[in-house]
């Protein structure tokens, strides 16, 4: 199937809160997603299948300089493992470089070593991170 990426591309805080429940497996929740995006991030990539429907979301943050942060890339299960993830960050990547930005950062999970340097192109690097909420 098709899919139609769009950097900055318009979607509903319903749609993305029901893919993001589905990709991390929790609740649908009622986050305002668009306007964290259009307030915090220097853009997002929302794809979308033939039937119009949100099928791959990713949310490049950033620090107002040279350096983006790739946050919350998802796929739909429906489309997974058909290169979609792959294809929104590469494009998400493009975007950051085009608006100036030197560095692209993540932070992932073990299991998806091979999605983010194998697929994505990421270098392995030291990187830490603080739970701040304390769980
Ligand atoms: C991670 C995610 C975005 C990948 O999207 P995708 O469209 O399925 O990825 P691609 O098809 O481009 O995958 C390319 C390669 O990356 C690796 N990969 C992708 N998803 C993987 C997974 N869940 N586990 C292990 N390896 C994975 C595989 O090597 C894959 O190639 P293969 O299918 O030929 O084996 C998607 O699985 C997802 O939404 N997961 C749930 C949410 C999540 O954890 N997001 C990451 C937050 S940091």
């Amino acid at each position: 199937m098709e899919h139609r990426l769009a950097w900055r591309g318009p979607f509903e805080n319903r749609e993305l809160n029901e893919l993001h429940a589905e990709a991390f497996a929790h609740d649908v929740l009622d986050d305002d997603w668009v306007g964290q995006v259009e307030r915090h991030s220097l853009g997002w990539i929302c794809a979308r299948n033939e039937s119009g429907e949100l099928s791959g979301f990713v949310n490049v943050a950033w620090d107002g300089g040279v350096h983006a942060f790739v946050l919350d890339t998802i796929v739909s299960g429906a489309a997974g493992r058909r290169g979609l993830g792959t294809a929104i960050v590469k494009l998400a990547a493009d975007h950051a470089r085009g608006a100036g930005c030197e560095w692209l950062h993540v932070d992932f999970d073990d299991h998806l070593r091979s999605f983010y340097f194998d697929a994505c192109g990421f270098e392995p690097t030291n990187a830490g991170l603080i739970d701040l909420a304390g769980r």
